[in-house]
């Protein structure tokens, strides 16, 4: 069963679980609260590692609720008519995932306290991952081969569109004060102190003890025999388990395995054009 897609005000969005009408509510209606939290991210960029960390957070490191609760039930996904139907019963405080441009995220969130966590990652890792993820997943087209999946990549022809339209867009909250970004590599490299600053943006500071029990609790092997967090759960509906695991390698530089000289060289030349002027270095510049 391959997906479809429709475009809403440019962006593409998948036909299974998306309407226009549910986006525009979204958009439009959808009331943000002060006592939010969101997850947000561009496709594969370690959203559902920051799921697992921002839930072990609120259980201070104690992984009863990962281990009892369905990462998409702790974390909606406000923009699938599921995910708003789950958020909009939420008991606050929630705890929400959105990939939406910010020009599609819930207007009422300019009036609004929430905060914000946006993850983000190697844009060539983001690449690889979301090529080998649109293998196994319904919800998104079969990408072809690597060089026209590139090719899309680059201009914005992929679900969810433009990653360097989604970064520049959210980076332009940087310096507000409910907004926090984070890169997976960071997470990666620095784990511990990556959890200390979220906790301390989020104002529930842990203890060292606590701290370490988020990190172990959210690392990818735990992750990975946790099957409330490991996507085994889902329905075929949605994704093709014989075809591969959601928690697919989880490193960083994988993208040197895959793209070659020429394909890597054509992603540096976009993305030179369109980062200039976000006047920001990130870990794999
Ligand atoms: P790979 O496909 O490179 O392995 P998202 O949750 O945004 O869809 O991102 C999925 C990517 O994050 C996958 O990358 C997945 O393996 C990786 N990931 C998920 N949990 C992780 C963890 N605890 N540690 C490191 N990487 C993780």
């Amino acid at each position: 069963m391959a997906c479809e897609y429709f475009t809403h005000k440019g962006v593409l969005f998948p036909c299974l679980d998306y309407s226009p009408e549910n986006l525009s509510y979204v958009e439009n209606e959808f009331q943000v609260r002060d006592d939010d939290v969101f997850n947000i991210t561009y496709l594969k960029s370690g959203t559902n590692w920051m799921v697992e960390i921002l839930s072990l957070i609120r259980c201070g490191g104690d992984p009863g609720w990962v281990r009892s609760v369905l990462n998409w039930d702790r974390a909606p996904w406000m923009e699938s008519w599921p995910g708003l139907e789950a958020a909009l019963k939420y008991p606050p405080p929630r705890l929400l995932c959105s990939h939406l441009p910010i020009q599609l995220f819930p207007k009422s969130l300019q009036r609004s306290k929430a905060k914000i966590i946006y993850t983000l990652r190697c844009p060539k890792d983001v690449l690889v991952s979301l090529y080998h993820f649109s293998k196994l997943v319904h919800l998104f087209k079969d990408p072809g081969s690597l060089d026209s999946f590139l090719e899309d990549f680059l201009s914005g022809n992929v679900p969810y569109g433009s990653w360097f339209d989604h970064v520049t867009g959210w980076m332009g909250l940087k310096g507000n004060e409910n907004f926090f970004f984070i890169t997976y590599e960071e997470l990666q490299q620095d784990p511990w102190g990556s959890v200390r600053r979220i906790c301390h943006f989020l104002g529930n500071e842990l203890s060292e003890e606590q701290v370490a029990a988020v990190v172990e609790n959210a690392s990818f092997q735990s992750m990975k025999g946790n099957k409330m967090s490991n996507f085994s759960q889902l329905s075929d509906k949605y994704m093709d388990h014989q075809k591969g695991e959601f928690l697919r390698k989880g490193i960083c530089g994988d993208w040197r395995n895959h793209l070659s000289e020429t394909q890597s060289q054509q992603f540096d030349t976009v993305y030179q054009k369109r980062m200039q002027d976000l006047d920001m270095t990130f870990p794999w510049d």
